[in-house]
């Protein structure tokens, strides 16, 4: 049997703020394999957010054991973290985190683009291909904006799973959508679940949400209250069905040196496209920037003219002045052995 997607041993992460500590996480032991579909409840505080960071390798656990697919996590640099939860790990948050000016494919497509995999015409079929699983092919080109909240969330789902990752981690998803618009977004998951077998683990504080799922974990001051198979549904997970690519053996070859100089021109070419694409996304922006930036420029160089002028202008009167040029000064007097000033004499003499 292959290894479970996450085996967290008595996880525990405690916050230090001056003197107080807080222990966000005490003790959290958990399972979970491939194709589960795990709803994570508790009250506020009570660390669900805390234990999401800690299984998306976006912080450390102060102590515990985490592995990740079989592998240690805590024994890894942060180059090889940063490529488990690029790869391997998708999130969705509470608020969608999409690129305003962007459309929806493009925010699709996105860690395909950061990642350096791919063509652009390969990345935005498989965006396409994303979008159409959560039921939003026919807007690929709207901006955010021109999206309801759901149809946001659903753009954010499909990011979330562009890179195939074996586990998709939603820290409310459902928190800023209204309840209609909720059950359809926790329908995706099902669907995605199912027929897809993408392993979810959705933290929510709503009971009808949590009741999509086949797990329900209670946590309560950071420990694991319960953990229960949900019985309204069935309890069988999608894991005989999952799409996941195991992710061993990617590790040591991404930290070889050989194939640095070529990530180096990639992440170039990366940077350089990004940069291209949002001067090109904020064309108004751009070209009011650089007015300003011209116009400082020519200040700039006006200021250095007329200084330059100014100068020219000193000297050449100064030069104007020539070695012919003769000063006459009233000489000083002096009476009773007291020197008047220059000036005093009523005779002028010759300097
Ligand atoms: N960065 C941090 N620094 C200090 N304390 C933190 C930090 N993050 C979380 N905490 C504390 O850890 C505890 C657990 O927080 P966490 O965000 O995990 O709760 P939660 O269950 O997600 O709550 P909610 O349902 O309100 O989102 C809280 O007491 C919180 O104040
Ligand atoms: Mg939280």
């Amino acid at each position: 049997m292959s290894d479970p997607v996450i085996e967290a041993r008595e996880l525990a992460k405690t916050y230090r703020l001056g003197d107080v500590e807080v222990r966000a996480l005490n003790g959290v032991s958990l399972i979970v394999q491939h194709g589960e579909f795990i709803a994570v409840m508790g009250s506020s505080g009570s660390g669900k957010s805390t234990l999401m960071n800690v299984l998306g390798c976006l912080d450390r656990p102060t102590s515990g054991r985490y592995l990740f697919e079989g592998i240690d996590v805590a024994e890894l640099a942060e180059p090889e973290l940063a490529r488990i939860r690029s790869e391997r790990i998708g999130f969705v948050f509470q608020s969608f985190n999409l690129l305003a000016r962007t459309s929806a494919v493009e925010n699709v497509a996105l860690p395909l683009f950061y990642a350096g995999s791919d063509s652009h015409s390969e990345r935005m079929t498989r965006a396409r291909e994303a979008l159409c699983a959560v039921g939003l092919g026919e807007r690929e080109h709207n901006t955010p904006s021109q999206l309801s909240g759901g149809q946001q969330q659903r753009v954010a789902i499909a990011r979330a799973l562009i890179s195939r990752p074996s586990v998709l981690l939603a820290d409310e998803p459902t928190g800023n959508l209204d309840s209609r618009t909720s059950h359809e977004i926790m329908e995706t998951l099902c669907s995605l679940n199912r027929e897809q077998g993408v392993t979810i683990v959705v933290v929510t504080h709503e009971a009808d949400i949590a009741a999509y799922t086949n797990r329900i974990i209670t946590m309560r001051d950071g420990r694991v209250q319960s953990d229960q198979p949900n019985r309204s549904v069935s309890s069988e997970p999608a894991g005989g069905r999952t799409t996941a690519v195991p992710f061993r053996g990617g590790l040591s070859q991404a930290a070889g040196s050989g194939a640095a100089p070529s990530r180096f021109w990639a992440f170039a070419a990366m940077t350089l496209s990004a940069a291209a694409q949002a001067l090109g996304r904020n064309k108004l922006r751009s070209a009011l920037t650089m007015l300003g930036v011209l116009i400082g420029v020519a200040a700039l160089i006006a200021m250095v003219a007329v200084g330059r002028g100014a100068n020219e202008a000193v000297r050449k009167q100064i030069e104007s002045l020539g070695t012919d040029l003769l000063v006459v000064l009233p000489g000083a007097t002096t009476t009773s052995g007291v020197r008047a000033g220059s000036g005093s004499a009523g005779n002028e003499k010759t300097a």
